[in-house]
């Protein structure tokens, strides 16, 4: 059991959604917060309100997709609170089209934020839990990690890659023996802002264009989502999981644990033929 009282955490895209519910959890479990975004009024509001309720917490605009700025926020957290504990890297974006059709700059942007971000964090603050000698470090993916399906191809790729590094930290701090613990947030549909992702596209990349499958397809998540699961129950996930050293976070694993199942019994049945 690892006890959070007292302790920093690092949380990203914490202006909205699953990073601000994270960043509740955590202060109402008595930490101080280290908030980072890319929307720097959204995320100044998130931290004055925190203030405004007692907690301890800062506010640092950033960039995820940018290492200099991860290694800005390190320093911040650093020179703020002497130390850091938890780390989320949450921030992310998500953008639809069929694999061939989506612009390279949709490809970049994705990969850019969703996976580039967090190889960032994870070797700017893995090494500092690691001399430390206690934390925890973890990153969102998501269903689209540990299964794939239509629309959005480059998403499955930055995610399947998140599930692959946090795995790999996991398995290495395992071998090292060390305290510090690692996991990976896999939620299922959470009612957030993350279909309106187009809000936080760079200016210098091209436009996205939009095709009528990836409308239709935006259309049913976005109701989907809305019926999805408060993020506030998504923090209480994680900071169980943080205190509890469980690496899977499974937000619907009643739904999605069948489709992985599904995944392994093909892998299966494309080799029935050669095994026993
Ligand atoms: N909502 C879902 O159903 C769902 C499901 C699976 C995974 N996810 C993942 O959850 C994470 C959190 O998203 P959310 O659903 O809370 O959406 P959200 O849009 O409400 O929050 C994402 C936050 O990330 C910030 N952000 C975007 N680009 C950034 C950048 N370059 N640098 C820093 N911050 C940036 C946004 O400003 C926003 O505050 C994402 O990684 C997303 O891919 C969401």
């Amino acid at each position: 059991m690892y006890d959070v009282n007292g302790k920093t955490a690092v949380v990203t895209g914490a202006a909205s959604g699953m990073g601000l519910a994270m960043a509740h959890s955590f202060a109402d479990a008595g930490m101080a917060l280290v908030m980072a975004d890319i929307e720097a009024t959204r995320l100044q509001s998130a931290v004055d309100a925190m203030t405004a309720a007692g907690h301890r917490a800062i506010a640092v605009p950033t960039d995820v997709s940018n290492e200099a700025q991860i290694k800005a926020l390190a320093e911040a957290a650093l020179d703020t609170y002497g130390a850091v504990h938890v780390v989320c890297n949450n921030a992310g974006i998500g953008i639809g089209g069929a694999v061939d059709e989506m612009s390279l700059d949709d490809w970049r942007w994705t990969i850019d934020v969703d996976l580039w971000s967090v190889v960032y964090g994870v070797r700017t603050f893995l090494p500092l839990l690691k001399a430390q000698g206690e934390g925890h470090i973890t990153a969102t993916s998501s269903m689209a990690g540990l299964v794939s399906g239509p629309v959005l191809g480059a998403y499955h790729v930055a995610k399947h890659g998140v599930v692959a590094l946090m795995d790999t930290v996991r398995i290495e701090l395992k071998m090292a023996k060390s305290a510090v613990k690692a996991s990976v947030l896999c939620p299922g549909p959470i009612d957030t802002d993350i279909t309106r992702s187009a809000r936080n596209r760079p200016a210098e990349l091209s436009e996205h264009e939009t095709s009528p499958l990836e409308e239709k397809f935006w259309n049913n998540l976005s109701s989907e989502l809305a019926r999805g699961m408060d993020p506030a129950e998504v923090g209480e996930l994680v900071l169980d999981a943080v205190r509890n050293e469980r690496f899977w976070i499974l937000t619907h694993p009643n739904e999605f644990i069948p489709l992985v199942e599904r995944r392994l019994q093909s892998i299966k049945a494309d080799h029935a033929h050669r095994m026993p």
